[in-house]
């Protein structure tokens, strides 16, 4: 009997090692032979531990399950009461393009074999019988845009890296993934860590870097542990090192932990972090390109960017172009959270709409009360009502809404979020996670709290103080933080001024 269970972070918060525990507990008191193989997850967070059986070479889920339905995976499964059917054939598995994201969840993480038998290192071979100029050229031809948040160009930044002149040159993976509701860089190498080192591999030989860092936040223990494991199986296999597949081309990489500060996932600021120094933001120019890791020139990209690298050696750069919409090439990898009734990782063509995503696939809120608001790109996005849940999701697109995708992550509220409340947090997470060095963020943030507080008690005139400090904020700030934190302020500010106004006239 093969059975699969994810081990990822999430699967694992919901029980998924109990479950473990109690299949192999069953097996042996029944005596019967099992092949537990443990995976990453298939993204549909409310049916985890999400359990697969494999039933004439198609794989059944059941889900979600707890210790207490094990004993009847033992039984007749089409009768098992947490049957799903064939998990290829669920609505949220269907409806999805699964690039970047095709083999989370369906392979073992860690298993270099089954890596490759889905696919896996056939980009790389591809791209070790190119030029680096054909290897930034094919990536340019894609469209892939970072996937962190900006949305600039990979290919473009590859090229400023290639034409710079350097004996040293890098690769830095930004597996800080700070922004609320976001969990695709986890759930990437959680589920499936030899797609990044494959990609990092392919922009080392496009760029002509020798030498890769993943930069991976503290908070994620799971994810250093199988990116760490995998470097090294990558390794003994001849991925990595100095005679890459027997090319006899090099590139090496290891991983190196954040201390957790949100800040250290702005590109300067995370550079300074990975070169032992406190995490504060660089200004720019130069680029990180020019002169970036140790002054020298240095691909900062998301783990997202590079993890798309090998399907698009793989196929091709047209076959990645053909989906998305309008300037936002491929797909993107949606992340759902808040409150929904089914959240989780959708990977999809950029185009959809916002209302698609939150009333569709999410299926509304969990509460089962009204949609007030979706927040999109992290603690920096805008808060967009439902009169605007007509925005495609698209990089120019929702910025046309005065939105911003950012890193893709979505967090729903329902008709019962204090949206005053929210942008005061939106200040006070400025004010804690700023890295001090200037000051419109610096002392903005502190004194967008206290306006914030003011208009709470009434006091009508610092509306307009409020609005002046964001504008300050957005223009004067060094990078995103304080650039950007005006954004979930100012929207909930525009979209529900009652709320302000509502607490001005109870306290008059
Ligand atoms: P940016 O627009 O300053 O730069 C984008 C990237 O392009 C940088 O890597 C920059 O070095 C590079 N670049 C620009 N011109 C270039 C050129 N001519 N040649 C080569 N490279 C060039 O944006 P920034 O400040 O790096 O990122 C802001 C974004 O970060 C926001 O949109 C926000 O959504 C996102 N963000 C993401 C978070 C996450 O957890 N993933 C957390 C916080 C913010
Ligand atoms: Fe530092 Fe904030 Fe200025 Fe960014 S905006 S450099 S986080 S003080």
């Amino acid at each position: 009997m093969k059975i699969y269970l994810p081990q990822d972070a999430a699967a694992k918060a919901l029980g998924a090692e109990d479950v473990a525990r109690a299949i192999r507990a069953e097996a042996q008191a029944r005596g019967v032979e099992i092949t537990l193989i443990r995976t990453g997850t298939r993204g549909m967070i409310w049916l985890e531990p999400l359990l697969e059986v494999e039933i004439d070479g198609l794989r059944h889920g059941f889900g979600p399950i707890t210790p207490a339905d094990v004993p009847a995976l033992f039984g007749d499964l089409s009768a098992h009461p947490r049957a799903l059917g064939p998990v290829d054939d669920l609505d949220w598995m269907k409806r999805q393009t699964r690039l970047t994201f095709a083999r989370v969840g369906v392979i073992d993480p860690l298993s270099l074999d089954d890596y490759a038998a889905h696919g896996g290192l056939t980009g790389l071979r591809r791209a070790l019988a190119m030029t680096g100029q054909d290897i930034v050229d094919e990536v340019k031809a894609s469209g892939l845009r970072g996937r962190g948040g900006a949305g600039f160009p990979t290919g473009i930044k590859w090229q400023t890296v290639h034409d710079a002149p350097a004996a040293q040159k890098y690769i830095v993976c930004n597996a800080d993934e700070g922004d609320s509701g976001t969990f695709a860089d986890r759930m990437l190498m959680e589920g499936d860590p030899f797609t990044l080192i494959e990609g990092m591999a392919i922009a080392g030989l496009g760029v002509g870097a020798t030498r890769g860092y993943v930069y991976l936040r503290s908070e994620y223990p799971d994810a250093i542990a199988v990116m760490q494991a995998a470097v090294g199986i990558a390794r003994n296999a001849g991925v990595l090192g100095a005679d890459v597949l027997g090319s006899g081309r090099a590139f090496d990489m290891e991983i190196r932990v954040g201390a957790g500060a949100y800040v250290c996932g702005e590109e300067t600021s995370l550079l300074n972090s990975l070169e032992g120094k406190r995490g504060v933001v660089r200004a720019k120019p130069p680029l990180p390109a020019l002169q970036g890791f140790l002054g020298q020139p240095t691909v900062v990209n998301n783990v997202i960017s590079l993890a798309t690298v090998p399907v698009i050696f793989e196929r091709g750069a047209q076959h990645y172009a053909d989906f998305g919409l309008g300037r936002s090439r491929g797909t993107v990898t949606l992340q759902i959270a808040g409150n929904v009734a089914r959240g989780g990782l959708f990977e999809t063509a950029f185009g959809m709409t916002l209302d698609t995503v939150v009333n569709d696939l999410a299926g509304g809120t969990a509460t089962g009360r009204s949609v007030k608001a979706v927040q999109v790109g992290g603690p920096l996005g805008a808060y967009l009502p439902v009169s605007q849940f007509d925005a495609a999701l698209g990089y120019e697109e929702l910025d046309a809404k005065g939105g911003l995708l950012g890193h893709a992550g979505l967090v729903v509220f329902d008709d019962q979020a204090d949206m005053l409340g929210m942008a005061r947090f939106a200040m006070e997470f400025c004010a804690v996670e700023s890295c001090g060095k200037c000051t419109p963020c610096r002392i903005g943030a502190v004194r967008g709290v206290e306006t914030i507080d003011r208009i709470a008690a009434g006091d009508a005139a610092a509306v307009g103080l409020l609005t002046d400090l964001c504008e300050t904020m957005q223009d004067g700030s060094l990078c995103a933080l304080g650039g950007f934190t005006p954004f979930p302020v100012m929207s909930a500010l525009t979209h529900f001024p009652d709320e302000f106004a509502r607490d001005r006239e109870a306290a008059e």
